[in-house]
């Protein structure tokens, strides 16, 4: 499987609820290799492109309020299959839904507050990096355990 990037958020209520050592140590206890970390609160601009293709759909003008109502931490990413990985990892979308053992289905009672975003394709996950990320905010470190990982 190919070296991939992903990129995820941590939604405000994952700040709110002081979960944000629980939620990343389940993300990297998983062996993925963080390349980019860093809190912000987004614009409204940049919630609505982040989440463009939802533009038409009824839940849009809510999805949008959340993710600006607080600061979020967003991430970059990087595994084999990453994208693919990640998306397990959160659990389905719909919180009635979400397998428990994943970090939608043990953290996240409604849709509207799922927790977490994670990329739902390689080439997303490059859209998005580019929103959220400066080239120079991405760090190619090394691994020092010989591909235990
Ligand atoms: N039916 C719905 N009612 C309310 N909110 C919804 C609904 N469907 C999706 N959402 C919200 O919009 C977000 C984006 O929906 P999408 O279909 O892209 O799901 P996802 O890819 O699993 O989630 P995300 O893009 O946040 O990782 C969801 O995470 C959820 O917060
Ligand atoms: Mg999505």
């Amino acid at each position: 499987m190919a070296k991939e990037r992903s990129f995820s958020m941590l939604k405000p209520g994952v700040l709110q609820r002081r979960i944000v050592g629980e939620v990343l140590s389940r993300i990297e206890k998983k062996g993925f290799r963080i390349i980019g970390l860093k809190m912000i609160r987004i614009s409204r601009t940049l919630a609505e492109t982040h989440y463009r293709e939802h533009r038409d759909k009824p839940f849009f003008g809510e999805l949008v309020d959340y993710i600006c109502s607080a600061p979020l931490i967003a991430l970059v990413l990087e595994a084999d299959g990453a994208v693919a990985m990640l998306r397990h990892l959160c659990g389905t979308t719909k919180a009635d839904l979400a397998e428990p053992g994943t970090i939608r289905g043990d953290f996240a009672m409604h849709t509207n507050f799922n927790i977490i975003h994670a990329s739902d394709s390689p080439e997303s996950a490059e859209r998005e990096i580019g929103l959220f990320f400066r080239p120079e905010e991405i760090f190619d470190w090394e691994d020092c355990n010989h591909g235990w990982i």
